[in-house]
């Protein structure tokens, strides 16, 4: 099977090769991004190999379709870039539900342990020996109300996380796990009752902009946000407001509305045209990481042998179990 691979960077190739080696598969890499325009790259090949911001939508489907592509293997668990319905019998579409929820749970600890102990200024600080602490006091985690929204596989291991902190937990899910021990409140009440938030649901019609200049009245004054999910849950702007007016704390973005034409990408040295985002970035209270929390080598591992078990089972005609349509 010939594959072309979209939105390539130098860390996913050796995990490729290597499973794709063993599996007689034959990878093309493409740094591009996968859209309308770059869909003829596909050419010759029976299946692509998408990521996060990649572009899947009726045009670059029915283009695919055009040139004899089976099957869109996404090597991401979240689908919102993927209009499913519309490919629903032109084409397969598979993914990697789960490759290391651990990834994600232990970036979204660091990110808050980080901005809650200022760690990201006294690096800075010592390394220009500037020893003073001026600036630098925190808060104990130990006693904190943490609102875990949703409890699916990455969400639940943040949460054994925060216990481990000897944190309450409390956690709003559209379908609550039965007994597992989670006290479960409405998303208004979560959003009342928590010091912290960490989002861990995928991004949905329902889930667009869950903070909004609506909502955003309702956390508790100076609230930490932490989204390792998806950039949408959170209006940007209304989250820049949000800080400037003090209702929010703090915020640590691993994911960002518009992060698509900007992340994974080295702008150093250039003007960045996205206003709300260098607003946010400028900010003393906002740490953004550019979609990171995926990219361990556990993860990497997983993702490649995942994926191409995937393309192997449809090339055969079984199921995988991770079909999406
Ligand atoms: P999962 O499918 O195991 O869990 C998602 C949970 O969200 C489920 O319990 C589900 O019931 C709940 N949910 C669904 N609709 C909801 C709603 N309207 N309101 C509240 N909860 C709702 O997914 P998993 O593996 O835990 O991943 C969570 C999200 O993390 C993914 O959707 C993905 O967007 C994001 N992610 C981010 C990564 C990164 O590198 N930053 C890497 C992997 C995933």
């Amino acid at each position: 099977m010939k594959v072309a691979f979209f939105d390539t960077k130098n860390y996913d190739i050796p995990g490729f090769e290597e499973y794709g080696k063993k599996n007689g598969m034959k990878f093309k890499f493409y740094e591009t991004k996968l859209n309308e325009d770059t869909a003829a790259l596909a050419k010759g090949c029976e299946a692509v190999c998408v990521f996060v911001n990649d572009t899947v939508d009726k045009n670059v489907i029915d283009k695919l379709c055009g040139l004899g592509i089976k099957i869109i293997a996404l090597r991401c668990a979240g689908y919102n870039n993927v209009d499913i319905e519309y490919a629903k019998d032109k084409i397969a579409v598979v993914r990697v539900p789960a490759y290391s929820p651990y990834a994600v749970a232990e970036h979204a600890m660091a990110l808050l342990l980080t901005s809650i102990r200022r760690i990201h200024k006294a690096y800075i600080r010592t390394r220009d020996f500037n020893f003073s602490l001026n600036g630098l006091t925190g808060f104990d985690l130990h006693g904190k109300t943490v609102g875990v929204v949703g409890t699916g596989k990455i969400g639940r291991i943040f949460i054994d996380i925060c216990r481990g902190f000897g944190m309450n937990v409390i956690a709003y899910d559209k379908f609550p796990a039965k007994d597992s021990g989670i006290e479960y409140v409405e998303l208004e009440e979560l959003f009342r009752r928590s010091d912290i938030i960490s989002f861990h649901c995928p991004l949905t019609e329902e889930t667009y902009h869950m903070v909004s200049k609506e909502t955003i009245g309702q956390l508790k004054k100076g609230v930490v946000l932490l989204n390792t999910s998806r950039g949408a849950l959170i209006d940007a702007e209304a989250l820049v407001e949000g800080i400037k007016s003090r209702q929010i704390g703090a915020a640590c973005l691993d994911v960002y509305e518009e992060e698509g034409d900007v992340f994974f990408n080295d702008f150093s040295g250039h003007i960045i045209a996205d206003d709300i985002l260098a607003r946010l970035i400028s900010m003393p209270n906002v740490i953004v990481t550019s979609h990171q929390a995926f990219l361990t080598e556990e993860a990497l591992n997983n993702i490649a042998e995942t994926t191409v078990a995937n393309l192997v089972a449809f090339s055969k005609g079984e199921k995988s179990g991770n079909e999406l349509n």
